[in-house]
């Protein structure tokens, strides 16, 4: 498929200002647009300046949720090339988001053409300075004028992007984390492996509540027993525990995370014994008071590698120190290195988007 191009200087009057970037509220010049009609399969791929755009009021996404999307990030690397992480692999995710709210798959390897031609654009947008960087956000949505529910027939895919700092704290500085109790996110055979808006509104009840007793954001707990740990809400935990680390196995409701996927194997690269298995909150309180604990952190696209310096669960506070330990520093370094090209790319997770 072609891609049409119409290109503008500078639409929105606006320039990347590297000093003061906050997350998602910057966009850059153009974005990628492609339609989806039944019968007639993907097209219309056009790279446009960023602009709103018009839908009917009962496009059925609107109504219905049938959206998906993904993050990922472009890294600018010392030479002044840019650098993606294992983008594939967000684009067979979509594909799989995509299978469970019955949005049509898209063409992998055609998308990543379509976002290469997007960063040779508007690949000055692309921050300068090491552990900034811009986020992407390829998203999928369904335009049917109708409301009667059914999978929808006509869908548009689009991809923005937005200069960000990080999610959470600076770089190594801990965060807080609070355990939800009441609300769940997800169940086995629901959607919550899923990258899907749902998920999202239905987390923000229990952000808020976070947010108002000073934590960053909540720790899901399993559905059904409320006992076995889960995700955060933008990012997949782990815990060093005994000298081994372990995350929660993926059981369906837990979102597959990429850097989760990446850590482990740095991990096991660099000697740990890493574990994916289910675990309970009361193993990780017991462990704590035995002093066995010795760090957790969340991994995420947005949130990179996030110690969690302070975790409550009902009346109990357990504390980690204010910056991450040794686990966590080494596997930021590790990540990061790779990210922005300071380290070998040995396992080929680096993709270098070409001059044009
Ligand atoms: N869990 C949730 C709910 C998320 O939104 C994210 C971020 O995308 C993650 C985990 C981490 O996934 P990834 O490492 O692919 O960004
Ligand atoms: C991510 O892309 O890392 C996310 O989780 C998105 C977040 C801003 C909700």
């Amino acid at each position: 498929m072609k891609i049409d191009i119409q290109y503008k200087e500078n639409p929105q009057g606006k320039i990347l200002d590297e000093e003061n970037m906050g997350f998602g509220d910057t966009f850059t010049d153009h974005m990628f647009t492609m339609d989806y009609v039944e019968g007639k399969g993907w097209h219309n791929a056009r790279i446009t300046p960023y602009a709103p755009i018009s839908l009917m009021p009962s496009a059925m996404g609107l109504h219905y949720g049938q959206t998906v999307f993904e993050g990922m990030k472009a890294y600018r690397r010392k030479d002044g090339k840019i650098n993606l992480f294992r983008p594939l692999e967000n684009f067979k995710r979509l594909n799989r988001s995509n299978e469970r709210i019955c949005i049509p798959k898209i063409d992998e390897e055609f998308l990543l053409k379509a976002l290469t031609k997007l960063l040779q654009i508007d690949g000055g947008w692309v921050p300068h300075v090491k552990y900034k960087s811009l986020y992407i956000r390829p998203f999928i949505f369904a335009t049917d004028p109708q409301l009667g529910l059914r999978p929808a027939k006509e869908f548009k895919l689009m991809i923005i992007m937005s200069p960000a700092d990080t999610y959470y704290g600076r770089g190594l500085e801990s965060i807080k984390i609070f355990v939800e109790n009441e609300y769940v996110r997800a169940v086995r055979g629901g959607m919550g492996e899923a990258k899907t808006g749902g998920n999202y509104a239905g987390s923000l009840k229990s952000q808020i509540d976070a947010m108002e007793e000073n934590y960053a954001q909540v720790l899901w707990l399993d559905g059904v027993e409320r006992k076995y740990i889960e995700e955060v809400g933008a990012m997949n935990i782990f815990f060093v525990l005994d000298e081994k680390i372990i995350t929660p196995q993926l059981n369906g409701s837990i979102l597959p995370g990429i850097t989760r996927k990446s850590s482990i194997e740095l991990l096991r690269d660099e000697g740990y014994t890493v574990e994916e298995k289910r675990i309970t909150m009361e193993e990780i309180a017991k462990a704590y008071d035995e002093n066995r604990l010795t760090e957790i952190f969340g991994t995420g696209t947005a949130a990179v590698i996030s110690p969690i310096g302070q975790l409550k669960w009902k009346d109990k506070v357990m504390k980690l120190g204010d910056m991450g330990g040794e686990v966590a520093s080494l596997l930021y370094q590790k990540l990061t290195d790779l990210q922005w090209g300071d380290g070998k790319d040995e396992k080929n997770w680096i993709y270098t988007i070409p001059e044009e």
